[in-house]
């Protein structure tokens, strides 16, 4: 993320009030539960239940969504927006499965900060840490939440120690809990000096909030029970002995998290972390592009495809195109540039995700997502703009860790999978490779479960059973250099020699040797593991 907020003067009142941000977290760890309780604070439900009940409603839809539901996981992502207090929150889903974790890089370049969900008895999990890294190579800010406080959890210093060890960041407690599972009463709201006490009874109901004059204030010693304060008190001091105070700038630098305490399934310490969000979230940051920055104020509206996602209703074999407004005003309606082919397109029926629904978005501001439905001209990493050729830089592409050969179980259907293949290749969830000699295809995915998912949904969408085989091959790399370096290397390497989706070459081999080999003997060759989306 860039640092240019100082020196900027303050943005449109319309887009400094946005937030637009990510939840990452381990599976299992209350990201779905918060999520439902943002919405529920946030007005876009009515009831806590909702998220589930569609989802479920959703899956019933057919068997690849089943098999969603099988293995727990949530494969397709989606844009979220409410508004809470004087913000308007977009909150962008990450796939939870680490085999999606391209699709989930490429949704935090979506983003200007994430919530990372911890579950306060099991730590900093795997999955957790993997997308802390993401996270940290953007330099984006980092808010805190420890969940299920409710239950047996770890002790609060074991909780913040592990966090600054494991993912080296600085933390600093915005609230403190107050007893441990079946004794936990609530959290102390360090920046509000409040007491917030949590109601078992009622899970929906929101806490008791308190307004306290300070640690003396006798109102804690009535509301609290006498061997709980003793300790939280002792706590407290020695919290403040050693652990950082928060530094606003230091939480958009991404070197300190502030962590909130709670239970997002009795919807506690959820409106504390809210207001963490507006408070200390950015507004919507400048973007990298090619040949130059894009500021959120500008006047005109440009956006990029960070995502696009397939047949999302069936019926209208639709493809939608999540656009992140990197700056302006759109309004419904608008042409805008499509830079890739330097196309205009008439944006009519762009779509805002409401908790409930699609719903068509009139107007939309820098820091919003919105979905354009179209028919495959939109891919990952397609800037627009009202006319300008600038291309929103920083989406890549990565090697493909497992490569299988993709045949259909008719061998007369090849061409309906080849159309098959090149739309989940648009869409970003598998590359396809196009041997230069031989027939068929080979498919490269990240983790061994897309292989699984691809071959459902192919069925699925196409009515064409397919199979994945082993390849001679594991490894793939884009080939780079000058014309005539790269004509000379695919002649004397024919046999390593495919094109991508987009007719870029690329060199598949099964041996490091080999790529070593390639760096020795051709010097003006490079072979890349990523590749800018272009
Ligand atoms: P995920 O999206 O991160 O995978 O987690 P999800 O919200 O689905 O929560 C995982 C499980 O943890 C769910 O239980 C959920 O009810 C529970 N949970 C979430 N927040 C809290 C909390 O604050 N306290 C406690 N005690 N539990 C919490 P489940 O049994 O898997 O599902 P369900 O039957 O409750 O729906």
């Amino acid at each position: 993320m860039l640092d240019t907020n100082e020196n900027r003067p303050a943005l449109p009142a319309e887009i400094a009030r946005r937030r637009t941000f990510a939840i990452i977290s381990h599976p299992d760890a209350g990201k779905t539960t918060l999520t439902e309780k943002f919405l529920l604070f946030g007005g876009a439900i009515q009831m806590a239940g909702q998220v589930r009940a569609k989802g479920e409603a959703r899956r019933t839809r057919s068997d690849f969504m089943q098999m969603e539901k099988d293995r727990g996981i949530s494969v397709s992502a989606s844009a979220m927006s409410f508004d809470f207090r004087n913000y308007r929150f977009n909150l962008v889903d990450t796939p939870g499965h680490s085999d999606f974790s391209e699709d989930t890089y490429r949704t935090l370049t979506a983003v200007d900060a994430a919530v990372m969900v911890i579950d306060g008895a099991k730590g900093v999990e795997s999955q957790t840490q993997k997308l802390f890294e993401v996270c940290r190579l953007r330099d984006l800010p980092i808010l805190t939440f420890c969940n299920k406080m409710d239950r047996e959890s770890r002790d609060t210093f074991e909780i913040i120690d592990e966090i600054q060890e494991n993912l080296a960041i600085d933390v600093t407690p915005a609230s403190w809990p107050i007893g441990v599972g079946k004794d936990f009463v609530g959290c102390y709201d360090l920046l509000n000096d409040r007491l917030e006490l949590m109601d078992r009874a009622d899970r929906n109901v929101v806490a008791d909030s308190v307004e306290i004059n300070g640690l003396d204030d006798p109102k804690l010693k009535e509301l609290v029970p006498a061997h709980l304060l003793d300790q939280f008190m002792e706590e407290i001091e020695m919290a403040r002995e050693l652990l950082p105070v928060l530094d606003p700038q230091a939480v958009m630098d991404g070197t300190m998290t502030p962590i909130w305490f709670g239970s997002a399934i009795n919807s506690f310490g959820v409106k504390e972390l809210m207001d963490g969000i507006g408070k200390y979230g950015p507004e919507p940051q400048p973007q990298n592009a090619d040949p130059r920055v894009v500021n959120p104020d500008e006047k005109k509206v440009s956006g990029f495809v960070f995502k696009v996602q397939a047949n999302m209703d069936p019926k209208h074999r639709d493809r939608v195109a999540f656009v992140r407004l990197a700056s302006g005003h759109f309004s419904r309606g608008m042409k805008l540039t499509h830079v890739r082919t330097k196309k205009p397109m008439a944006i009519s029926n762009p779509v805002l995700f409401l908790a409930s629904d699609r719903e068509l978005a009139e107007e939309a501001w820098a820091g919003d997502i919105i979905g354009i439905p179209n028919h495959g001209q939109l891919r990952i990493g397609d800037t627009l703009t009202e006319g300008e050729a600038i291309k929103v830089t920083g989406i890549p592409s990565f090697a493909p860790e497992l490569l299988q050969n993709c045949r259909a179980g008719d061998p007369m259907k090849a061409k309906h999978l080849e159309k098959a293949l090149m739309q989940f290749a648009e869409e970003g969830a598998a590359k396809v490779f196009k041997p230069a000699f031989g027939s068929g295809f080979i498919v490269g995915v990240v983790g061994a479960l897309q292989f699984e998912v691809l071959a459902s949904r192919i069925e699925l969408e196409y009515g064409l059973p397919v199979r994945f085989e082993p390849s001679q091959f594991t490894s793939a790399r884009w080939v780079q250099g000058d014309k005539t370096a790269v004509d000379k290397f695919i002649n004397a390497n024919k046999q390593h020699i495919s094109h991508d989706n987009d007719g870029d070459v690329v060199f598949l081999t099964r041996l490091q040797w080999d790529i070593d080999r390639v760096a020795r003997d051709y010097p003006d060759v490079t072979l890349s593991a990523t590749k800018e989306m272009m």
